[in-house]
């Protein structure tokens, strides 16, 4: 498998704090199955930000010499989880081939949880315009998408792809979250299966049991797509090979509890 969505360098953001945790994090993948990962530390998000493009290059290069010394099964390549802010055009036209996934067209976007800016159709725009394909990071955990998946699916329909974290399946961001991710694989929203790993207990570099789950929805083929062939697409900057016809969201049913009068309850 490979995870293309990772805070596994060493000391660089809120992820591994140092090299022993990160390697503790890639021992943890490797015996998951998972073979090659992208380290996509924070970027443009506040005080979780990593620290610079030089200091992540660096800390890429260090772990990659530790994986090796220690013979851990893991390949790991270059990334971020890019935060949206108003200046982020200006940003890749400078810094592209750090703020991509591995030197390709996509390039992860991260909304804050709450919200998603007005703007954003416009901004998607002009990614594309710059031969960016963005992957929205985790949909499921933003409200609006929550509220509303089909302003995702406007997104999906404008050539925007969505990945989702295998925390989700278990539930450990609420049962809200929880729902949508079986909700929005439901809905063919789905594209990418990743771990977002920050440690090796709430936010683990496991992909296995989430891709049971996610076969349980869309078949155990669908599934492994999630995490192999897509997630190759990505490594080898290819047009991503397993895109679902993404449905229109219809209206949840609300239910209402009506207080019958006493004469008409049953007895
Ligand atoms: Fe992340």
């Amino acid at each position: 498998m490979i995870d293309i969505h990772s805070h596994i360098l060493p000391g660089v953001d809120d992820g591994a704090k140092d090299m022993a945790a990160a390697l503790e994090m890639a021992r943890m993948a490797a015996d998951d199955g998972i073979k090659k990962m992208i380290a996509t530390p924070h970027l443009f998000r506040g005080s979780d930000s990593a620290s610079g493009f030089e200091e992540i290059e660096k800390a890429r290069k260090e772990f990659t010499e530790a994986i090796k010394e220690n013979d851990i099964p893991l390949e790991v390549f270059t990334g971020a989880e890019v935060h949206i802010s108003h200046n982020l055009i200006d940003e890749i036209r400078v810094h592209r081939r750090f703020l991509v996934l591995n030197q390709s067209r996509y390039m992860f976007i991260e909304f804050p949880s709450e919200h998603v800016f007005s703007g954003v159709k416009d901004l998607v725009f002009e990614l594309m315009t710059e031969g960016i394909i963005p992957i929205i990071a985790h949909p499921e955990r933003n409200s609006i998408f929550r509220r509303n998946p089909n302003f995702l699916y406007e997104l999906l329909q404008m050539g925007v792809l969505s990945q989702v974290n295998q925390g989700s399946f278990n539930g450990i961001y609420g049962t809200h979250v929880q729902e949508a991710v079986f909700r929005f694989l439901e809905l063919g929203y789905v594209h990418f299966l990743a771990t977002d790993c920050h440690n090796t207990w709430v936010m683990p570099p496991r992909l296995s049991e989430a891709v049971k789950k996610a076969a349980a929805i869309i078949g155990e083929e669908n599934a492994r797509k999630l995490v192999e062939d897509n997630p190759l697409c990505v490594i080898e900057d290819k047009e991503v090979s397993y895109i679902p016809e993404p449905k229109k969201a219809e209206a949840k049913r609300k239910t209402f509890k009506i207080k019958l009068p006493s004469f008409m309850q049953k007895k």
